[in-house]
């Protein structure tokens, strides 16, 4: 049986007892499966390397507006990245959302990825790395980090963001990429 069926009768095995699922952690894939069907945007965070300033990514669907006054936003990074010292320790970040047709950039900056090789950018004031043409972009002071099990929660303080006047997000649920499809 192939490794998505067996998730598929384990959940529908439990779906038909009706009293669903506890969360198993020696076992997350039913749980994972569960999340993955909360549809997500994609986007790119940026910061300086903690050591050396080199500019540094990650693909993060976890980014959540949080308060218009002041203006906060967070994302959850995860403890076993080897990216996680820096964007936790980070004074400053950058959130880069993605266009349905940047599912390369997302690419990457997940592990093993090309990262910023060859990649053009600027810096802001606070030398956060910035990549332009996304569908917005939003340069945070970071506000509070709390810890999540095996994330860190980061808060920002939107300090400056633009947006794209046109352009569709790139959207992703299911482990897949795709693009916003308009309903009702
Ligand atoms: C669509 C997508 C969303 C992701 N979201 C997050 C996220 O919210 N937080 C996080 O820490 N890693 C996230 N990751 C994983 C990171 O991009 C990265 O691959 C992972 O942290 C391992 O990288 P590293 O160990 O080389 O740092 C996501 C990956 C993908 C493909």
């Amino acid at each position: 049986m192939r490794e998505s069926d067996k998730i598929e009768a384990a959940v529908s095995r439990a779906e038909r007892t009706g009293l669903g699922h506890v969360p198993d952690p020696a076992d997350p894939r039913a749980f994972r499966s569960a999340l993955a069907r909360f549809a997500t945007g994609v986007t790119v965070v940026t910061a300086p390397d903690a050591d050396s300033g080199a500019p540094l990514g990650i693909t993060v669907n976890s980014f959540a507006s949080v308060s218009l006054d002041p203006a906060l936003v967070l994302w959850s990074a995860a403890r076993s990245s080897l990216r996680h010292r820096h964007f936790s320790a980070a004074p400053a970040f950058a959130i880069h959302v993605l266009r349905f047709d940047q599912a390369d950039l997302a690419d990457r900056f997940t592990r093993n990825g090309a990262g910023f090789d060859g990649l053009s950018h600027t810096l802001n004031d606070a030398q956060v790395p910035l990549l332009e043409g996304t569908l917005a972009r939003f340069e945070c002071q970071t506000e509070a980090t709390h810890e999540g099990g095996d994330h860190t929660i980061i808060i920002g303080r939107v300090t400056r963001f633009s947006t794209a006047t046109e352009g569709e997000p790139l959207v992703f649920a299911h482990g897949q990429y795709g693009r916003f499809l308009p309903g009702r």
